[in-house]
């Protein structure tokens, strides 16, 4: 079985993973977070300076950490997209480079697909099918997933507009929370009343997501409100809204495509109440819930090593050299571009 190095770069976490045949032997994440705080959101420019400063040390660090030397890796999987394209771009140069230097494969990752693959690291092989429920600050799908390195993807649903973590940080903001606003929301929250505010559950009754009415509720309501913010209270109004429409969904994809397991993924899959009422109701129904430990749901390198690591095992042709990133990649397979392999 090939040690596969994975490289992720997409957005503001430069990471890297070294995987075996489903076993994580070492990753290293650094974050260029905190630079961009105080401009409210990522700056994709700091963004890719910031990988190409952090991704030297974090190959060493994650080869340290797995005990191997850079001439035992046998496979190189990079993040080809979705994401920011400068910031894309660094991990694939730097993938490329590895790859041609150690005169091993490179395989051009879906970033949403390393999410998926990721839950293989901590609970072992996907069953042969189950429904999906991706939740990043990017993309909110609800997929059927068969083989993730050989089947297309169903999308069963998608989000019309904000995603569900975008929704998070756009009402942390409102809130006067720091960005990301997923984990302040989530800290808040775990001080208020849930249902202090009856905030909108957009779209019940189909497959399809769409958080921005939920955000411009939650701005309306700041803007009435005399006097200081209850900002715990409408945190955790608007994070039970979220995790109530999130859970329903995918409970109701999991009954009707009679898929007996849910897997939930993505940095909004970290958040407490997300991952409480999910579990809750998948119990009540029958479903098992697989959901990574939340530092392996926020964006890593594990999980782009995770995929190199299936497609590698299940014999799929590599990428060729020439491949370029795809900033808007649907998820429809493991790797880029989609199509016959
Ligand atoms: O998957 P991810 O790390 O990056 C993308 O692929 O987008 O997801 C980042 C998103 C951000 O919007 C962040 O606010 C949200 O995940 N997030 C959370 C939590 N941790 C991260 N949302 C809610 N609760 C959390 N604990
Ligand atoms: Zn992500």
């Amino acid at each position: 079985m090939p040690l596969v190095l994975g490289i992720e770069t997409s957005c503001d976490e430069t990471g890297v993973g070294l995987v075996r045949d489903g076993v994580l032997l070492g990753d290293a994440l650094a974050s260029s977070m905190d630079e961009h705080a105080r401009f409210g959101g990522v700056v994709p420019e700091i963004a890719a300076r910031a990988h190409l400063e952090a991704l030297p040390t974090m190959v060493r660090t994650a080869l340290h950490r797995a005990g191997v030397a850079f001439a035992d890796v046998e496979a190189v999987a990079v993040t080809a997209g979705p994401g920011l394209a400068t910031a894309v771009q660094i991990g694939l140069a730097a993938g490329k480079a590895f790859s041609l230097a150690l005169g091993v494969p490179l395989y051009g990752v879906h970033h949403l697909a390393g999410h998926a693959a990721v839950d293989t690291l901590e609970h072992g092989p996907l069953p042969p099918r189950c429904v999906a429920l991706i939740v990043s600050g990017g993309h909110t799908s609800l997929l059927l997933l068969g083989d993730l390195a050989r089947d297309p993807i169903v999308h069963l649903g998608d989000t019309r507009d904000d995603a569900a973590g975008e929704a998070f940080d756009k009402v942390a903001r409102l809130l006067g929370l720091p960005y990301p606003g997923g984990p302040a929301i989530d800290r808040a929250a775990a001080d208020g009343d849930p249902e202090a505010v009856r905030f909108p559950r957009p779209m019940t009754g189909t497959y399809a997501f769409s958080f921005a009415g939920l955000k411009t509720a939650v701005a309306r309501w700041v803007e009435r409100h005399p006097g200081p913010l209850p900002v715990a209270d409408v945190a955790a109004s608007f994070q039970e809204a979220v995790a109530d429409t999130l859970s329903r969904k995918a409970v109701a994809a999991c009954l009707d495509h009679g898929a007996d397991t849910l897997l939930m993924v993505g940095g909004v899959a970290a958040n407490n109440r997300v991952r409480a009422l999910t579990a809750a109701r998948c119990a009540e129904a029958g479903i098992v819930l697989r959901v990574p430990r939340p530092a392996l749901c926020t964006d890593n390198g594990a999980m782009i090593a995770a995929v190199g690591d299936l497609v590698a095992r299940a014999g799929l042709a590599p990428s060729p050299l020439t491949l370029g990133i795809d900033p808007n990649a649907v998820l429809h397979g493991a790797l880029l571009p989609a199509g016959d392999r």
